[in-house]
């Protein structure tokens, strides 16, 4: 298996969810975009790419109207073009492209699809997506869209892999715990699977409390994960706590490109790049102990 090169063109995204950390982030006009593009275009043009057999594209968002001028359509098409060469050589084995899919899919995503169709490399396209119960959709009909998207994506590619993030947020566990929300049923219904975002405050909070005070029910209290733990690993069995906040599709490396300025980042380092702290601000509403250390005690002890 080779390596996961992932690329962060922009943050720029219509949806707005309420706890996104790319809120009040600056937005790339359409000369940042082209930077971005064209960065992207020299190192799938150099010798590097030959090194991953996975590449992903994140954001914000591609679609849904961020491909606003011709210039940028046609750079990123051409990247897009570039990484189905490859594909049809077997040299990239998969594609990940990250969505709200809280659009109409009619004409630009199709469009997108329809060259992974005719190229016969469609199942080995991702789409990554995301779903939070809370603060992702503003009103219902945005929730029907994502869900009438998901299904009619289903209906018409059933070979088209489809994955979805969850951020495990106090709302989510507590639907969860309540059984208001089914992980297997929405698994089936949408012919998906899941992996979870450990939630953080993002870079423009002061600290956890501000942030809580705005997006209430985000940061998890710590008695109750153990619960969530127990529901969800031993009980229902809808979570491999050996892949909990460990998706296989994390990058080996990602170029980020931030203000113009371009990152390299390996293994998801971001502290040593970022010029701002944001693993501090991560996790529990009401304890500084690490999401993470929790899940490695609750596998030991699964162990012992
Ligand atoms: C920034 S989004 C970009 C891709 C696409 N727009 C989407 O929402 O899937 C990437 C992931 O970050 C997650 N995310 C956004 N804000 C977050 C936060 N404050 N804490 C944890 N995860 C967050 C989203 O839910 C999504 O799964
Ligand atoms: S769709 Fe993704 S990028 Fe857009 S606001 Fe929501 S989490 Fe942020």
């Amino acid at each position: 298996m080779g390596k996961f090169l992932q690329f962060e063109l922009w943050k720029n995204c219509h949806v707005g969810c309420k706890f996104c950390f790319n809120k009040y982030q600056p937005t790339s006009n359409t000369d940042d975009k082209l930077v971005a593009l064209n960065k992207m275009l020299y190192v799938l043009n150099s010798d590097e790419i030959d090194e991953y057999d996975q590449v992903g594209f994140i954001g914000g968002e591609f679609f849904g109207g961020q491909l606003d001028t011709k210039e940028v359509k046609d750079k990123f098409y051409e990247g897009i073009d570039i990484i189905i060469e490859r594909m049809k050589q077997n040299k990239i084995n998969r594609f990940y492209i990250a969505t709200s899919l809280i659009f109409d899919l009619n004409p630009e995503f199709n469009y997108f699809l329809q060259k992974f169709i005719e190229a016969k490399v469609l199942k080995r396209l991702m789409i990554c997506t995301s779903y939070d119960i809370e603060g992702r959709f503003k009103t219902h009909k945005e929730e029907q869209l994502w869900q009438m998207n998901m299904l009619g994506l289903y209906e018409k590619y059933p070979m088209l892999p489809i994955h979805t993030q969850i951020v495990l947020t106090q709302n989510f566990i507590e639907h969860v715990l309540d059984n208001s929300f089914d992980i297997e049923n929405f698994c089936n219904k949408y012919h998906t699977y899941i992996d979870y975002n450990i939630p953080h405050i993002g870079y423009d909070y002061r600290d956890k409390a501000e942030f809580d005070k705005l997006v209430p029910d985000f940061l998890p209290k710590r008695n109750d994960f153990p619960k969530f733990l127990h529901k969800t690993v031993i009980e229902d069995k809808t979570i491999d706590i050996n892949r909990l906040f460990k998706p296989e599709t994390k990058a080996d490396v990602m170029y980020l490109i931030y203000i113009n300025t371009i990152y390299r980042i390996v293994n998801k380092n971001y502290k040593t790049v970022l010029p701002f702290g944001l693993y501090n601000k991560s996790g529990y509403i009401d304890s500084d102990i690490k999401i993470w250390d929790d899940v490695n005690t609750f596998k030991e002890e699964l162990n012992e």
